[in-house]
């Protein structure tokens, strides 16, 4: 006889551990893990088992509603820093973003999906590791300041709908990213914080692939339904979305990634450019 190999473990069993772990750097080496994991064959493309509605919460960084946020000094080393520990939060948790929407929706697309979701968690944790690196080399941490709260409501209020889900996060919130971060690799630039610049840049371009990931499967999702992608989106952000879409929008990134003008245009706040002074307004809400 001769031995069977044991049976693989459930993907979803295998993301529901990673995002139990609430220590950063172990949620981070655990995420790899599990993409290397996916792309080696031992886990089930299986969704047996119970998905956590929100992932552990680390002891740090402190999570303060935005309004709470405390005011971040323009220009400043201090400033750049707190941006910097900013971005460091929405790239940690959209990595359990990226998680969540392999694991609670791969069974209802083909196998493609998992894959790019991984692929997407895989960038997020990498994104975060090269903040958190700059942040230490700067004399700071993930976790040295607050962060903003708030960033899984998105999650929690599209649980029940993977095109909800594909509509807001990647297609609404990370788009938001595509507009917010050429100008912010310029502040850094113009501060001379090229090392800054660089991790921003490549992280630009790792998102409009997210972008363009979450758009294909919205439409692919949009498709198998008799649905029209534009409009179906345009419902569900209205249903679903609590925020506003304010220009101005980075067309190009967007339309690269698939995500025209058809979608967006008809939502679009007309004079929300007289309104993005503020520092909510020149942040992405997820990366
Ligand atoms: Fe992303
Ligand atoms: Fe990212």
């Amino acid at each position: 006889m001769s031995e069977r190999a044991p049976p693989a473990r459930s993907l979803r069993a295998a993301i529901a551990d990673v995002l139990a772990i609430a220590v950063p750097q172990g949620h981070v080496l655990a995420c790899r893990a599990l993409v290397r994991d996916w792309r080696g064959g031992r886990l089930a493309h299986d969704f047996a088992g119970y998905l956590p509605d929100a992932p552990a919460r680390p002891a740090k960084p402190q999570l303060l509603r935005p309004g709470a946020m405390p005011r971040r000094g323009r220009g400043s080393t201090a400033g750049r820093i707190a941006l910097l520990h900013a971005l460091a939060h929405i790239e940690y948790v959209a990595i359990a973003l990226a998680l969540d929407m392999a694991g609670r929706f791969g069974a209802d697309f083909p196998r493609a999906f998992v894959d790019d979701w991984l692929g997407v968690a895989a960038d997020e944790a990498m994104h975060f590791a090269l903040l958190d690196r700059r942040l230490r080399s700067l004399g700071s941490h993930y976790g040295a300041m607050p962060a903003h709260d708030g960033l899984w409501q998105s999650a929690r209020a599209t649980a029940g709908d993977a095109l909800a889900r594909l509509a807001i996060v990647p297609m609404v919130l990370e788009a938001r990213g595509l507009d917010v971060t050429p100008p912010t690799i310029e502040r850094f630039a113009a501060a001379g914080d090229m090392a800054s610049a660089r991790i921003l840049t490549r992280i630009y371009q790792d998102e409009i692939r997210h972008v363009a990931v979450g758009t294909k499967w919205f439409n692919w999702g949009c498709a198998r339904a008799g649905l029209v992608p534009e409009s179906h989106w345009q419902m569900l952000v209205n249903q679903g979305f609590r925020g506003s879409l304010k220009p101005p929008f980075n067309d190009s990134a967007r339309s690269t990634a698939g995500l025209t003008q058809l979608y967006y245009a008809p939502l679009a706040t007309p004079d929300a450019t007289l309104h993005t002074q503020g520092s909510a307004g020149s942040m992405p809400e997820t990366a």
